[in-house]
């Protein structure tokens, strides 16, 4: 999304150098944020944005928090070098922080720069414990850009790298406002979650090391799971012996109300993946949050997993600084007080012939457009573009506008955002 205005020196400079993610060159959007505050941030041409989209979803914290701010200037000047093997307070510190948020039973954590590769640890985690290599994932679904997590992902980028990571098996989504069973609410028996076990025969469930899903699918459309879906799959894992894994890259860390998605359900899953709001952006950090029964199986064997920058200090600091400001600024309790709010804001939207669903959990929402009174999709971007007139940055994907400010907003602030969105929404499908 462009900052608008004239391109500045600096974009055409850079520009040159520095490639652009997820598009051609010629058609990147550059954005030169040169500051913020809470749920916006300033560009080079003067203007104040709202950011609906947390950025990469992962500004949970909003944008100069001074809390993240004074922990990693504090850091920075003690200038550390990164190294696998050095023992400091902030990475001790990051590891307990950890345990004390994930789900009962998940103790202790490997550390890494990104979503991509906190999923491929797990996987590799997965199949160190399982000595099998098979992975199931959803139709519907995005686990990052490394070959492996691509491959894994049920997305449209993975096409061109196909062929992949072997051996993926899908299952479908709970995409209840296009139930691939045809149901409706009523008559629901979480058919969606019980497709793992189709998947699992189908596969041979002895070859399997694992079944990955998004907390909440993200940008595959934002799908809550149905109340008792995760109990569902949690059987079903244990049935055949197959790991668990939770993404909860995107809906981590407050984003849905609660510290995880998977929180919703008393569900434990054997290893949870986290990046975005675990640092909220504010330095490169990942995390693979794995069962003490996990954990004690590589007191022995050996965990064949590493990086150069393998919890680095300044990674380490911003989960401690960023785990720290949660729970200082009651964050996670805010995130499901403003949801109920929100939820019953975006409500409204239904009544216009152009939406036919909206859907979400906390601070994490989807509007998906449809032709007046059908259900075939309407492209998002006349919305999307409208809504970017009005300096409201978010993200899109086909007929769907998505919703994910920082959980630093206020009632009043969301309140105008979402005034806007109807602006758009008036304009953009006129
Ligand atoms: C659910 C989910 N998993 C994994 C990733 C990959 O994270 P990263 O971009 O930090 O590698 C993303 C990124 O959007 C995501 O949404």
């Amino acid at each position: 999304m462009p900052g608008g205005g004239r391109l500045s020196e600096l974009v055409t400079r850079q520009s040159e150098r520095v490639f652009f993610t997820w598009t051609a060159q010629k058609k990147a959007a550059p954005l030169e944020i040169i500051g913020g505050e809470g749920a916006r941030f300033e560009t080079a041409d003067g203007a104040w944005w709202w950011d609906l989209g947390s950025t990469t979803w992962n500004a949970n914290l909003g944008h100069g928090h001074p809390a993240m701010r004074a922990a990693l200037t504090e850091a920075a000047s003690r200038g550390l070098v990164a190294g696998p093997a050095a023992v400091f307070p902030d990475k001790a510190r990051a590891g307990e922080l950890l345990a004390e948020v994930s789900p009962p039973g998940l103790s202790k954590s490997f550390l890494c720069l990104s979503g991509a590769e906190a999923n491929e640890n797990a996987i590799k985690i997965a199949r160190l414990v399982t000595g099998r290599s098979k992975v199931v994932s959803r139709t519907r679904s995005y686990h990052g850009a490394t070959l492996a997590a691509l491959s894994i992902s049920g997305d449209p980028r993975r096409e061109p790298f196909e062929p992949g990571y072997p051996g993926v098996v899908r299952m479908t989504d709970p995409y209840c406002y296009r139930c691939s069973f045809g149901l409706a609410s009523d008559t629901c028996q979480r058919e969606c979650a019980q497709d793992l076990e189709r998947a699992l025969l189908e596969a041979g469930p002895e070859t399997v090391a694992a079944v990955i899903v998004e907390g909440v699918t993200g940008a595959n459309g934002v799908f809550p799971a149905p109340p008792g879906y995760f109990t569902r799959l949690r059987e079903l894992c244990d049935r055949y012996g197959v790991l668990l894994i939770a993404d909860e890259v995107l809906s981590g860390f407050g984003r849905t109300g609660k510290w995880f998605a998977v929180d919703h359900e008393p569900v434990v899953p054997d290893l949870l993946t986290c990046a975005k709001g675990l640092t909220g952006g504010y330095a490169p950090g990942g995390a693979v949050v794995v069962h003490e029964r996990i954990a004690r199986h590589f007191d022995e064997e050996v965990l064949l997993c590493g990086l150069t920058a393998y919890a680095h200090p300044l990674t380490c600091t911003a989960i401690r600084a960023a785990i720290g400001t949660y729970r200082a600024d009651n964050l996670i309790e805010r995130a499901a007080q403003l949801g109920q709010w929100l939820g019953g804001r975006l409500a409204s939207l239904l009544q216009r012939p152009c939406v036919g669903d909206v859907r979400g959990l906390g601070l994490l929402w989807a509007v998906e457009l449809v032709r007046p009174g059908t259900r075939e999709p309407l492209d998002a971007t006349g919305v999307y573009n409208a809504l970017k007139k009005r300096r409201v940055y978010t993200h899109r994907r086909d007929n769907m506008i998505y919703l994910a400010p920082p959980l630093v907003i206020g009632q009043e602030q969301l309140d105008e955002v979402v005034g806007l969105l109807e602006q758009a929404l008036d304009e953009g499908t006129a």
